[in-house]
């Protein structure tokens, strides 16, 4: 599902450079749950945002589905973004005039699915997630697990085969966190869903089929 190879990114600012990632290879199959440790400040962001085409690296491969990441056109991501990935972000990044249900629907909105099918999907998501009895909140109005799991929704919305985490419990309790990861998993077991989770938690690893450390720059 991914492979990438000798992967180098870095950021410059004013002769400072930051080099986040200086030759990452990762290979994971598809159906599995892998755990992408490290520290803050490793470079899990970076790496998530360069598979998912967020971002373009210096030099290296990435090939996500059978796709060539590295090299394709900026609507090329775009439909890999809608067709393949989907993307869960640290902040959750939802839209805080929009309910629940309308976070969750939105990527269906755009690639115009007919309504009816998009408030069937909605409402099977929520289920899943287990809020739809907050369909009409909006994010200010729920808690930072709920909103967790709303944004997991979201990501999942097209059915995506890849979906990537970023430090998806880093806002919860571990409790909560850990009921947000078994929700993970179940999708990883149910649909045969790849997932690749960034976290500092260690806690996390209990549920991963692989844990790969990121370290100065480098995967180990
Ligand atoms: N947009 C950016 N501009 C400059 N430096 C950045 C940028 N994004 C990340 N970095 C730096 O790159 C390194 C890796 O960051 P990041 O990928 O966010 O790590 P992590 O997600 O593991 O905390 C850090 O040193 C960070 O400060
Ligand atoms: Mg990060």
């Amino acid at each position: 599902m991914i492979r990438v190879r000798d992967l180098h990114k870095t950021y410059g600012h004013g002769g400072q450079d930051v080099h986040a990632l200086r030759g990452v290879d990762l290979s994971v199959d598809e159906g599995q749950l892998v755990v992408l440790k490290g520290r803050s400040g490793a470079g899990k962001t970076t790496l998530l945002r360069l598979i998912a085409g967020l971002l373009r690296p210096d030099s290296g491969t990435i090939e996500v589905a059978g796709h060539a990441v590295t090299g394709a056109k900026d609507a090329e991501l775009v439909e890999l973004r809608r067709s393949t990935v989907g993307v869960i972000h640290q902040d959750f990044a939802l839209l805080p005039l929009l309910t629940a249900e309308e976070n969750v629907g939105l990527p269906l909105r755009i690639t115009r699915v007919p309504t009816a099918d998009r408030d069937a999907r909605v409402s099977e998501l929520l289920d899943r997630v287990r809020l739809s009895g907050h369909a009409r909140q909006r994010p200010d109005e729920m808690s930072g697990g709920q909103q967790q799991r709303i944004a997991i929704a979201r990501a999942l919305a097209s059915r995506p085969p890849l979906l990537l985490a970023d430090e998806p419990t880093a806002q919860l309790d571990s409790e909560t966190g850990a009921s947000v990861m078994e929700l993970i998993r179940a999708l990883v077991v149910d649909e045969g869903t790849t997932v690749v989770v960034a976290t500092h938690d260690p806690a996390l690893e209990s549920f991963a089929d692989a844990v790969v450390h990121l370290e100065d720059g480098r995967l180990s």
